[in-house]
């Protein structure tokens, strides 16, 4: 099938190769030149596991072009995907901005045949408004597909290719049953629904999991006051079918570009129909209080932070990505240098996004070693796999002190105490301090 895609971000991007894999013809759009440029040189302009190989691959057959102008890329395509952004407006609803944008871009070149397909993260009704918007400008009747995405950053790849399962939602039957088609060599299994069923699992599906991590950071917070240890409940409580291991990580809460916003948009919608939803209102709340614990941890042990070196490991919102949107590391960074902490920051992939947003108030180091040297303490923030297999003793020797705060619960408990001298600040766990 000929398919052209609006936007080539993390999922517009990740969707366009997968979907060129499984052999469509797709050319992606983009309104952002640098991007283009980049891509046509087969360079990815985000990190995601995987996805480079594909990207030249289907490239180099000649199923993947990039491209900046939509003639190009609207004019012969049966399907039309539109992934552009739906970042948080100023009052917690979506911002649908790009998307309208896009849609009036759609509406000169699509014929009577094109499909529509929404992917971009959009609140309920928003496939209605759309269709009506886009009519309105080309003058005949126009066929919608809902088609939320549920892939993580840092398995992009992997989660498109082998999703959970596809939502298609939908008005019209012959246009659900091609973007069916569309997926089938994916052989995953596709749920059809109502548009506004499909536009609402996405955000009942984000909101829930966002809801079960406020409610696993509000157990270590309980396990902290009363001596338990929430890696050890989280594993009892997960192996129970009915509550599932998934998303019962306790740490410093929720970030990136989906969560926090589709939370603030789902209580928008409730909000605006008269629903109150005080649960989300929770969910919220429990999570920018979890952003302070670690920093609430910092500033009990040392009292003031003038004069100290502080080592941020991770500044990534989770590992295998560099999206620093709503990253917990941007407030903790912010908290420490407030209090006069010279903070120094390590980062696998995500340095360059983390200065565009945190700037010059803290320093960027090149590796762990650099980030360590003569720390007075070290603050896990990301859990990557660097961290996550760092020989914690010889770490330690490098440092001032031997201090580390753990954000993401990154060692076991032999492992700490195994170093000899250190004090060890893991989340939801009793310290250890040898
Ligand atoms: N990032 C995720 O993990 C994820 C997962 C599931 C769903 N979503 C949703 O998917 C949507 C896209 O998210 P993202 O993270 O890929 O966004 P992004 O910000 O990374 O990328 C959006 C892209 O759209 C481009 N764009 C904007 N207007 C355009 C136009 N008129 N024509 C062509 N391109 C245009 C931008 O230049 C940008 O490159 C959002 O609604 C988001 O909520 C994201």
């Amino acid at each position: 099938m000929k398919i052209a895609i609006l936007g080539t971000g993390y999922v517009g991007l990740s969707t366009g190769v997968c979907l060129s894999q499984i052999g469509h013809q797709v050319t992606c759009l983009d309104i952002n030149e640098q991007k283009i440029v980049q891509l046509r040189k087969g360079i990815s302009p985000i990190y995601e596991p995987g996805l480079d190989d594909l990207l030249t691959m289907n490239m180099a057959a000649g199923k993947l072009k990039f491209t900046t102008s939509q003639p190009e890329a609207l004019a012969n395509a049966e399907i039309i995907i539109v992934a552009v952004g739906t970042p948080q407006g100023d009052d917690g609803a979506a911002d649908l901005s790009y998307l309208v944008q896009a849609s009036k871009d759609i509406s000169s070149y699509i014929n009577h045949d094109t499909i529509i397909v929404i992917k971009s993260t959009v609140p309920v009704g928003t496939n209605d408004f759309i269709k009506k918007l886009i009519e309105d400008y080309c003058g005949f009747p126009v066929k919608m597909v809902s088609n939320p995405e549920f892939l993580r950053q840092g398995s992009a790849i992997d989660d498109t290719l082998k999703a959970d399962r596809i939502i298609i939602g939908s008005e019209n039957e012959e246009a659900a049953s091609k973007i069916q088609k569309m997926y089938r060599p994916l052989n995953v299994e596709v749920i059809i629904t109502s548009t506004k069923s499909a536009e609402m699992i996405k955000y009942a599906s984000n909101a829930f999991l966002a809801t079960k991590i406020s409610y696993i950071n509000e157990i270590a917070n309980l396990c902290e006051a009363v001596g338990a240890d929430v890696q050890d409940v989280a594993r009892g409580m997960g192996k129970d079918k009915r509550i599932g291991e998934e998303f019962l990580y306790a740490g410093i809460g929720y970030g990136g570009s989906c969560f926090p916003k589709d939370v603030k948009a789902l209580l928008h919608t409730a909000g605006v129909n008269g629903v109150k939803f005080p649960l989300l209102k929770e969910t919220i709340a429990i999570n920018d209080f979890q952003r302070e614990v670690l920093v609430a941890k910092v500033l009990k042990r040392f009292g003031g932070l003038k004069g100290k070196k502080i080592a941020m490991l991770g500044l990534a919102f989770k590992p295998e990505t560099d999206d620093m949107r709503e990253a917990p590391s941007i407030p903790i960074a912010a908290a420490l240098t407030k209090y006069g902490a010279e903070v120094v920051a390590y980062d696998p992939v995500a340095t360059d996004n983390a200065r565009k947003i945190i700037g010059d108030s803290i320093k960027y180091a090149g590796s762990i070693d650099e980030a360590v040297h003569e720390a007075d303490a070290v603050l896990i923030v990301t859990e990557w796999k660097e961290v996550k297999s760092i020989d914690v003793a010889e770490m330690l020797a490098k440092m001032k002190e031997p201090i580390i705060f753990d954000g993401r619960n990154c060692f076991p408990e032999e492992t700490i105490r195994a170093c000899g001298s250190v004090e060890y600040y893991p989340i939801g766990k009793p310290a250890i301090i040898i």
